[in-house]
C-alpha cells in the first residue's frame, strides 16, 4: 500500500516564562505578527495567565496595558489601539443565547483583532483559522506557553498595528 503523503504540521513553538512580565512580553511578541482580522484563542486553566498574555498582545497593538482587565462580568471589553481589539472572556457564558447576544459576528469577523479567553465555549462560533495559545501552570510562577499559528506566511501583508506603508513616487 502506498504511503499516505500528509504534510506534518510543525510543532507549536513552546516557551517557559517565569514571571507575569515575561508572559506579557511573549504576548507583545505575538502582537508583532498579527494582522487585522486575526483571532487569538487563549486556552488554559483559571489563573494560568491568559489575561496577562492578552495584556501583552493588546499593548503590542497600541492599547495602554492598564486598560486591559479580564472582562468576566461584561464578556467583551473593546479597546482602541492602532487597530480595534476585542478582549472576550467566555468563562461565565452558559447558553448559546448568551453567545448569540455578544455580537461575535462583528468581533470575530471584523477588521480588528479578537483575543478570546475560554474559547472552548465558542462552539459553532469558532472561526476556522485561529491562532491558539495554550498556557499551562508548571508550578510556582512558571508557565508553559505554546502558540499554534495555522496561517500561511504572508511576508508582504501589512501587520495589525504596523506602520502604514509609504509609497514614494517621483
Ligand atoms: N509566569 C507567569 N505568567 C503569567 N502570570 C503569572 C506568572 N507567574 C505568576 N503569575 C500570576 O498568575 C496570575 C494570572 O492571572 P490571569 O488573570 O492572567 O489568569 P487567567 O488565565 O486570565 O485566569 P482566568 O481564567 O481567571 O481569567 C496573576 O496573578 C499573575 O501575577
Ligand atoms: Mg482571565
Amino acid at each position: 500500500m502506498p504511503a499516505r503523503l500528509t504534510r506534518a504540521r510543525p510543532p507549536a513553538p513552546r516557551l517557559i516564562t517565569r514571571s507575569p512580565e515575561e508572559t506579557q512580553r511573549a504576548g507583545r511578541r505575538l502582537a508583532a505578527r498579527l494582522r487585522p482580522g486575526d483571532v487569538v484563542l487563549l486556552r488554559g486553566d483559571l489563573g494560568t495567565g491568559k489575561t496577562v498574555f492578552a495584556r501583552g498582545v493588546a499593548a503590542g497593538l497600541g492599547v495602554p496595558a492598564r486598560q486591559v482587565r479580564s472582562p468576566s462580568f461584561t464578556f467583551v471589553n473593546p479597546y482602541h489601539g492602532r487597530v480595534d481589539v476585542h478582549h472576550v472572556d467566555l468563562y461565565r457564558v452558559d447558553t448559546d443565547a448568551d453567545l448569540d447576544e455578544l455580537g461575535l459576528q462583528d468581533i470575530l469577523g471584523g477588521e480588528g483583532v479578537a483575543l478570546v479567553e475560554w474559547p472552548e465555549r465558542l462552539g459553532a462560533w469558532r472561526p476556522p483559522a485561529c491562532i491558539e495559545v495554550t498556557l499551562v501552570d508548571r508550578g510556582g510562577s512558571r508557565r508553559e506557553i505554546r502558540i499554534a499559528d495555522p496561517r500561511p506566511p504572508h511576508p508582504g501583508a501589512r501587520r495589525a498595528g504596523g506602520a502604514p506603508r509609504r509609497h514614494s513616487r517621483r
